[in-house]
């Protein structure tokens, strides 16, 4: 059997730990009811959701009702971003960051053109230690007294920036601002607690966190004043009335499982992928020196980035090109959101970085499953690589 590539990918998606898959399992064959049924077969399923949303919310800290089960976090970002804005006068002003996933970004593009005001705001420039994080000053200012929603991701897909959402979510409050975050990279991989971060919705997703790919949530906090939003899917009323559609039953119990393992394992996960993450960069700077750089937030910022992100830069070499030369390691150049798009990565244009030196980055996500031989071995075929490419251009 030919051997599978290194799979360095885990931004984009993780592989369903084999725990997960199992609790999953007899939902596919057995209990397959559907959860708005009233027979034995519904019932069954039915207690798994509200068992599977008790456990989500016992870890997130909040109420069980606060949990709306979606596809994803598209589906989530959509959802608080148009759903909320259905509700909202038309001279209401939106804030969000120039380094969102396009989920946010678009359905913002969309209200700018329907007409109304949108800030974009950049974040902290290449050079900074804090290089991708939002500074909270500078969101303060951007405040005007009809600013009435913002979204800000808690960390980032490419450089694995960690927002201070705790600190933006308290100016929000002070305001009666709705505050939305994209948690969909954050979750299990640093802890937050829905009664510390003073938020009203969150977004989440299964599938970057070891569970099945297809489910998701948004949380709608509960508050004094209730935040209101619109569907978007209309039918049978289901979650709430906000999410029409039957119930995508093993992918909830999956996600449970899978968010439950992530809070279990979450201080010894990220030490270890912390620690590949670094050996990973100290390896690639012996052996190619200046010409790598970093895209994003210092790496001993523990709290501000991601254990297991790594975003490079490699001089004169252009990222795709590299990643022909390597195909025993899966990588990529961005986001497999944007994979279709031509365009350079926006977030690291974000950054300041030009276009040329965006195309010459690659993200590396490091996951539960990769060992530190893979890490060692990817790292010598990709400098074998930048090596070759590098005497190819010189000649
Ligand atoms: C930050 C962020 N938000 C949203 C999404 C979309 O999540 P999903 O694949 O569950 O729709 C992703 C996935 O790439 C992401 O990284």
């Amino acid at each position: 059997m030919a051997t599978l590539p290194i799979y360095l990918d885990n931004h984009a998606t993780t592989p369903c730990d084999p725990v997960v898959f199992e609790a999953m399992r007899p939902y596919f064959l057995e209990h397959f009811g559907n959860a708005a049924s009233t027979h034995s077969y519904g019932e069954a399923a039915s207690a798994a959701v509200e068992e599977s949303r008790a456990i989500i919310a016992g870890l997130l800290r909040i109420d069980p009702e606060e949990i709306i089960f979606t596809s994803g976090a598209t589906e989530s970002n959509n959802l608080a971003i148009l759903g909320t804005a259905r509700r909202l006068s038309s001279d209401s002003h939106f804030i969000t960051t120039a380094i969102e996933h396009t989920s946010v970004l678009e359905p913002f593009r969309k209200l700018e053109k329907e007409g109304r005001h949108v800030t974009i705001l950049p974040v902290r420039q290449r050079g900074d230690a804090l290089a991708g994080c939002l500074d909270v000053e500078r969101f303060r200012s951007a405040l005007r007294p009809n600013t009435r929603f913002v979204s800000i991701m808690a960390a980032n897909n490419e450089i694995g920036s960690i927002q201070p959402i705790e600190e933006i979510a308290q100016i929000c409050r002070e305001r009666g601002i709705w505050l939305h975050v994209d948690a969909a990279q954050a979750l299990g991989k640093i802890p937050f607690d829905l009664r510390k971060w003073d938020v009203d919705l969150v977004s989440l997703s299964a599938h970057k966190v070891y569970g099945p790919k297809g489910i998701g949530a948004l949380v709608v906090r509960r508050r004094n004043p209730p935040i209101r939003i619109e569907p978007l899917v209309y039918g049978g009323g289901h979650e709430r009335g906000l999410r029409s559609g039957t119930l995508n039953v093993p992918g909830i119990v999956g996600f449970a499982k899978a968010v439950q393992l992530a809070y279990e394992r979450m201080n010894e996960e990220n030490e270890r992928l912390c620690y590949l993450r670094n050996l990973m960069f100290e390896l690639l700077q012996e052996a190619l020196g200046p010409s790598i750089q970093l895209n994003g937030p210092a790496l001993h910022l523990l709290e501000h980035r991601l254990a297991g992100n790594l975003n490079v830069q490699f001089t004169g070499i252009e990222a795709q090109t590299l990643l022909l030369h390597i195909p025993e390691v899966a990588l990529s150049a961005g986001s497999a959101c944007d994979a279709f798009d031509p365009q350079p990565s926006h977030v690291l244009l974000a950054l300041g970085l030009s276009e040329a030196e965006a195309r010459c980055s690659l993200r590396v996500g490091i996951g539960r499953f990769n060992t530190e031989d893979e890490i060692r071995r990817a790292t010598e075929l990709i400098c074998r690589a930048v090596r070759e490419l590098s005497s190819f251009y010189r000649q």
